[in-house]
This record gives C-alpha cells, sequence and structure tokens, in this order.
C-alpha cells in the first residue's frame, strides 16, 4: 500500500496508528484528513516526518471534502469520531453527525472511487455490557448510551454496504485505550494530570467496580493495521487488551505511580447508564498473528511518565474549553 487516508489522525488513537504505520512500511504516505475538533492536536504528530503525511482539514460529515481527500488512496481508515460518553450525554448532535453520517460519506466516497480497502475503527462498546463472559463478533449490538450507539450505526451502515454493494469494508472493535497522546478527559489522562497537579480524582461514586478492558494505544494500532492488511472485507475484528481491571483498582495504581494517598479519591454522581462490565474476545484477530505486547502494570507506569515528561503537551489543552467542559461536566453535577 503507498497511499492511504487516515481520517482522525490528529486525535490520540490515530495519530499512534500514523506513527506506527510510518515507522512499519517506509514506503507509504499517509493522508491525515481531520476537523481539528477540541479533541484533534496538530502536536500529536510533530515528531513525525513532514515528507511521510499530508495533512488536510476537514470533516468526514463533507462528503465533497472526504471524496477528494481518498481520490488515490489505496485504503481509507477512519479514527474520526466524537469519543468521549460524558460529552454525549450532555448531547449527541455532533456524535450522530460524525459517527454516522460521517462514516456513510467515507463509504460512498469508496464506492464510487473503487477504495480498495476500507476499515472503520468501533469499539467494544458497541456489544453494551456483560456481567460475565466476553463478547464474540457474532454477538449482536446491545449500545446502551449515544456514543456507542452513534458508533453502532457506522458499523451497520458499513456492513450493509458491504452486503449491498460489496464495499471492502472491515471494522475492528477495540477496548478502552491509553498510552500517550490521550486528551485528558478520558479516565487514565484525567487521573494522572489531576494528580500531578496535586488535584483530586473524581472517581464515579458506584461505579467503582466497574470494569474495563486496558488496551495500549500501540497495541490498538497493530491490531487495526492487522485486520488492514490481513483481514477479509465483511468481517469485524475485536481488538481486546485483555487486561480487567476495575476502576477503583485502576485508580490506586495511579495514586500509587504518583506519590498520592486514598484522600485524592473524590467520589461524584455516577455517570447515568454506566456499562458495568466491557469484555471481548480477540481469537478471532489472534488467529491472523496479532498479539498485544504491553503487559498492564508497565504500560500504566510508562504512561504515567510520558504524562510527567510531557506537560509542554497537555497544559495547554488543560485550558479554555477544558476548563469550561470540566466545570459543567463535573462541579455542576447534581
Ligand atoms: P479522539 O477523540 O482522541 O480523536 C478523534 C479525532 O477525530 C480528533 O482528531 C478529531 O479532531 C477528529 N474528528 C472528530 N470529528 C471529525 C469529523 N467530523 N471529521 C474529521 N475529523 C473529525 O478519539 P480516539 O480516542 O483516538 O478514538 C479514535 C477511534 O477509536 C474512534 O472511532 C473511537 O470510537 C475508537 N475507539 C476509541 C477507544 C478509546 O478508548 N479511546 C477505544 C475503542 C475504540
Ligand atoms: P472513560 O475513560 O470515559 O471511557 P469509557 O466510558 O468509554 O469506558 O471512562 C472509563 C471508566 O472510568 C468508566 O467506567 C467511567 C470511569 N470514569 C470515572 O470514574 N471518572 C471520570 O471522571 C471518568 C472520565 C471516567
Amino acid at each position: 500500500m503507498k497511499r492511504i487516508c487516515v481520517t482522525g489522525a490528529a486525535g490520540f488513537i490515530g495519530s499512534n496508528y500514523v506513527r506506527y504505520k510510518l515507522a512499519q512500511d517506509p514506503g507509504v504516505h499517509c493522508i491525515v484528513f481531520d476537523k481539528l475538533t477540541y479533541a484533534g492536536n496538530l502536536d500529536n504528530l510533530k515528531d513525525l516526518p513532514k515528507d511521510r503525511y499530508t495533512f488536510i482539514k476537514g470533516d468526514i460529515a463533507d462528503k465533497a471534502a472526504i471524496r477528494a481527500a481518498m481520490e488515490g488512496c489505496d485504503a481509507v481508515v477512519n479514527f474520526a469520531a466524537d469519543t468521549h460518553v460524558d460529552r454525549s450525554i450532555m448531547g449527541a448532535t455532533d456524535f450522530i453527525s460524525t459517527n454516522v453520517t460521517g462514516v456513510y460519506n467515507i463509504l460512498e466516497s469508496a464506492r464510487e472511487l473503487k477504495t480498495a480497502r476500507v476499515l472503520l475503527v468501533s469499539t467494544d462498546e458497541v456489544y453494551g455490557s456483560i456481567r460475565e463472559g466476553s463478547f464474540k463478533e457474532t454477538s449482536p449490538p446491545g449500545p446502551r448510551n449515544p456514543y456507542s450507539a452513534s458508533k453502532a450505526g457506522g458499523d451497520l451502515m458499513g456492513l450493509a454496504h458491504f452486503e449491498t454493494f460489496r464495499t471492502p469494508v472491515m471494522i475492528t472493535r477495540g477496548s478502552n485505550t491509553y498510552g500517550p497522546y490521550q486528551y485528558p478527559e478520558k479516565v487514565m489522562p484525567l487521573f494522572i494530570t489531576n494528580l500531578i497537579d496535586g488535584q483530586q480524582v473524581p472517581l464515579y461514586k458506584g461505579g467503582e467496580n466497574n470494569v474495563r478492558d486496558w488496551l495500549y494505544a500501540e497495541d490498538h494500532a497493530s491490531g487495526v493495521d492487522t485486520a488492514l492488511m490481513k483481514g477479509e472485507p465483511g468481517n469485524i475484528y475485536n481488538v481486546a487488551g485483555g487486561n480487567e481491571r476495575e476502576n477503583i483498582v485502576l485508580t490506586r495504581r495511579l495514586l500509587s505511580l504518583l506519590g498520592r494517598g486514598e484522600e485524592f479519591i473524590k467520589l461524584v454522581p455516577d455517570r447515568p447508564g454506566h456499562d458495568f462490565r466491557y469484555s471481548i474476545d480477540a481469537s478471532k484477530l489472534r488467529a491472523l498473528g496479532w498479539r498485544p505486547k504491553m503487559d498492564w502494570d508497565t504500560g500504566v507506569a510508562k504512561t504515567v511518565e510520558w504524562y510527567k515528561a510531557n506537560e509542554w503537551w497537555w497544559r495547554k489543552i488543560k485550558s479554555g474549553e477544558f476548563l469550561a467542559y470540566y466545570k459543567r461536566q463535573y462541579e455542576d453535577r447534581k
């Protein structure tokens, strides 16, 4: 593959994917197409060689813009999304525009341009919550919040496009991802940066024992790439970290790594409809040769070190829009 359009690549996982892909394949050029929403940040790509990617600012909900960016590309990998559950509870209009209409525009552009491979990056959240066992790719979607419902909508449109038009669509469903360059609204970077600053961490009361399966960003990138290169069109591939932890266990690990005591935990009212546990079985992707490389203890320690060493990156983010969001999300919580 010579030229890949990577949408949403100024965000967290997309930028880690471009970094991974450029290192893996010296002959590839990436078209980075990104709207630069509050979560998009060109600093995420700052260390990458400028001649290996072309940045285009645009919205996947704008059909003409995404079609033009995809022209001449062998593949499109879609990371562009509105991604934060708590924001989707405040209002989901942008989620529907990007995660459903935007995906549809990518599919239609791929059909018109005869793009050889279309990979839609999705999430384990589309299956919903599970008390015991793990979801497989054959499990039906059961999303329970506006974010996951919009992602399921995009996935279903992708599968329908494959059935109807044979558009070569593959879908990956990854578990909760962590690592460098994650916008500090998500639990891990939010808690780390708060603790660095000597601030309490807002742990959802009632959700202390809720479980997430943690996947290191580079492992998520390699999972997406395995599906892109070796997957079969019309198929879904789960990408699981294999590191299920209760939120309280994660919180205590971060307190310990940052030398803070239990008094830094602030229990705040729970998220409405808070999914109890996400768990997926990734044996289908493993059968293509993929394995996550990072173990949880090392990954969390490395992530803490990264945020400690890269205050230049997150301090400018934790101002302006972020502070208004933080106040609305946490201080005004009834
Ligand atoms: P992110 O919020 O960090 O980044 C999203 C990026 O998409 C940003 O750069 C933003 O500017 C861009 N974007 C948003 N709307 C756009 C639009 N309309 N047009 C073009 N660009 C737009 O997200 P992330 O955490 O990197 O997630 C990437 C993908 O992975 C998403 O599809 C998400 O559903 C999925 N995913 C995330 C996780 C996780 O834990 N973060 C886990 C599984 C799957
Ligand atoms: P989050 O990072 O928002 O990811 P997701 O909801 O997509 O899994 O949240 C991860 C877990 O952490 C989830 O169970 C909710 C919890 N959480 C808190 O307890 N406090 C917080 O401030 C946030 C953002 C999340």
